[in-house]
């Protein structure tokens, strides 16, 4: 399945396995988010990251069939159960969790219960949708008496994919129009013409007029936070896959094209790519893994010509994510290091993710032959 080209790449398959099959003795059915002084801190599972750690037991178990990861991701899943009835917790980023957990199982497996998990996300996350602002309101309230009723994120084009699943299961296309809806307003109002996208629009619920953008996890609101663009690579061109809208594709490319022309030597992106030199500018591995995983299904979607400058972009930044910011041989939990979780609010910063560790994952996998999509 692969070629004399990727020897890294079995060499970092086999690392990942042998770091997984111990971390996961600790880890066990718990839901790490990001690790400190060397070890995953155990997130509650409402948190957007449920279903990172069961999605990566997932990518392994798919080559192995390990057994006891396979068991580990089933009793991550099944502890959703108790997410998915508490209304007033779940926001947006059910796509995320339920395609990592459920529609992974289901798509392996065939799993009966997990198909009934994620199209009950996916309608929750139907839901969600304002059709006065053609938009799929991110959040409920952070604090008491805060309105995030306007409020839409560049993240949740990762949480279209399951809604394309849905349609396709059920032959009911309500659940595609909301996601081709979303799609479109983030096209018109998040991705601007040189190819860098806002982090967060905010609209008037009522009237759905846009109303600002603001900097979020990114420096401002007309900065370019890294994993926001990287969001909007790998979420158009999994919009394009789903529907075949050739406007998806050549806004991924735009987009594509912004994050590439800003990548430092090694490949691997700072937190924002518009910074004033006064700013500190640290990686974001995380950033880098999500937008490897867009840019190598990029390459399968172009022309023959186009392909190889995301073929050769993806690869170059997970082999350098492999030698230049994995931790193999020491005492850390992680994969990868050097991930910033939110630079504004100064939360996890230099540390592995496990959103990181995830994409690094499914991007190798993707170089050792697997095609086939949990997303
Ligand atoms: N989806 C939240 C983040 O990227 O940090």
């Amino acid at each position: 399945m692969m070629t004399e080209q990727y020897q890294w790449v079995s060499e970092a398959w086999e690392k990942v396995n042998e770091k997984i099959d111990r971390t996961s003795k600790r880890i066990g059915a718990n839901f790490p988010h990001a690790s400190e002084n060397g070890q995953y801190v155990l997130a509650e599972p409402y948190w957007w990251t449920a279903g990172f750690w069961p999605g990566l037991l997932w990518l392994l178990y798919r080559d192995r069939k390990n057994e006891e990861l396979k068991q580990i991701a089933e009793e991550c899943e099944a502890k959703l159960d108790a997410v998915q009835h508490d209304y007033y917790r779940l926001d947006h980023d059910m796509g995320f969790m339920w395609t990592l957990t459920s529609v992974a199982h289901y798509k392996l497996l065939g799993d009966e219960n997990s198909k009934r998990r994620a199209l009950l996300a996916a309608n929750l996350l139907m839901g969600r949708f304002n059709v006065n602002g053609s938009y799929i309101r991110a959040w409920n309230p952070w604090t008491e008496g805060e309105d995030n009723s306007g409020v839409a994120i560049i993240d949740c084009m990762m949480n279209l994919p399951i809604l394309y699943w849905a349609s396709e299961e059920t032959g009911d296309p309500r659940f595609k129009g909301v996601a081709v809806k979303h799609a479109d307003m983030v096209l018109n109002q998040f991705v601007r013409s040189d190819g860098a996208v806002h982090h967060i629009v905010r609209f008037d619920p009522e009237s759905g007029e846009r109303i600002e953008a603001l900097g979020g996890q990114g420096y401002a609101p007309d900065s370019a936070w890294s994993r926001g663009n990287a969001w909007a690579i790998y979420g158009l061109a999994l919009s394009y896959h789903y529907t075949g809208y050739v406007k998806y594709l050549e806004s991924a490319k735009r987009v594509a094209h912004f994050f590439i022309a800003h990548l430092p030597e090694d490949f691997v992106p700072v937190w924002d790519f518009l910074l004033p030199a006064d700013v500190a500018s640290p990686r974001d591995s995380s950033a880098g893994a999500i937008a490897a995983c867009g840019l190598l299904l990029l390459a399968d979607q172009v022309s023959a010509a186009e392909a190889p400058v995301y073929q050769r972009t993806g690869e170059k930044i997970l082999q350098s994510l492999y030698k230049n910011y994995g931790d193999w041989e020491g005492s850390e939990e992680g994969l990868v290091l050097q991930g910033t979780s939110h630079f504004p609010e100064q939360k996890f910063m230099n540390n592995p993710l496990i959103y990181g560790d995830y994409y690094f994952v499914e991007g190798l996998a993707r170089l050792k032959g697997y095609k086939e999509l949990f997303w």
